[in-house]
């Protein structure tokens, strides 16, 4: 089975639990952090595609602000719960890799806990480039690199073979970015007015008084110890021509 092909059957089979990791409890509260970094990048009320969209979290946000949109996964499971949370929005099941848009069609992509798993960054940030509007803007967040996240990779791994049930555990062969190389992924995609920020320090596995604790924290972490915080975020911009 290739990777997309495994990664699809996992959110296939995860889609109810997913979508309860993330709306209640730390997990709610961890989701809404990242999403406010994304959120506060993109321009409001315009027409947004959020590619990986799992069960629409971020796109229910951006409508709420009074814009529209649709949201794009590869896994169909994803994609219904996604349409029974915003029956208003639209859903498509398709690749980020290879977008079914016309170019120059949106004012905003986003891709939030998704950019790790995509084989061909460098493609998949060419298609964004190639539907945004000029002026329009992409933001996403993923898990970045360091020494707290490096080891997962492995843990999944050996969580898929001691068949432990959990979001995210498996072996999908993904790549955790460094500031650095998301940069050269953003610039390399010709977007300009280009921002990488590290960001969120308390992980919603943590024990919730650890979390807390992580959140009381985190903003200290973010601006002061950077390197410690578990996501990346970046953004860029399509110059008009
Ligand atoms: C961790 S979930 C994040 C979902 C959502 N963005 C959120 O923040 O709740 C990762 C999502 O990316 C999707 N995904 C992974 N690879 C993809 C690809 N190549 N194209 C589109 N979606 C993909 C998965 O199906 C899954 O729904």
């Amino acid at each position: 089975m290739t990777e997309p092909a495994k990664v699809q059957r996992h959110y296939d089979e995860m889609a109810e639990i997913y979508d309860r990791r993330y709306t209640e409890g730390t997990g709610q509260s961890y989701h809404r952090h990242i999403s406010d970094q994304v959120i506060g990048w993109l321009p409001p009320g315009g027409c947004l595609l959020d590619i990986g969209c799992g069960t629409g979290l971020f796109v229910e946000r951006y409508l709420e602000r009074g814009g529209h949109g649709i949201g794009l996964d590869i896994s169909p499971k994803m994609i219904e719960r996604a349409r029974d949370r915003a029956p208003l929005a639209n859903w498509t099941v398709g690749t980020g890799e290879s977008l079914p848009f016309r170019d120059n069609t949106f004012d905003a992509v986003s891709s939030l806990l998704a950019f790790s798993y995509f084989k061909d960054p460098e493609g998949m940030l060419a298609e964004v480039f190639r539907v945004l509007r000029p002026g329009g803007r992409v933001a996403l967040c993923t898990l970045g690199r360091n020494f707290l996240t490096a080891g997962l990779p492995a843990i999944h791994t050996l969580g898929e073979l001691a068949r432990v049930r959990q979001v995210g555990m498996g072996n999908f062969g993904e790549h955790y970015y460094t500031d650095a190389e998301m940069e050269s992924l953003f610039t390399g995609a010709q977007f300009v007015d280009v921002r990488v920020k590290r960001c969120s320090f308390a992980h919603l596995n943590l024990a919730r008084p650890v979390y807390h604790l992580a959140r009381r924290i985190e903003p200290i972490v973010e601006k002061r110890l950077p390197y410690l915080a578990y996501n990346i975020c970046a953004t860029g911009r399509k110059p008009h021509p």
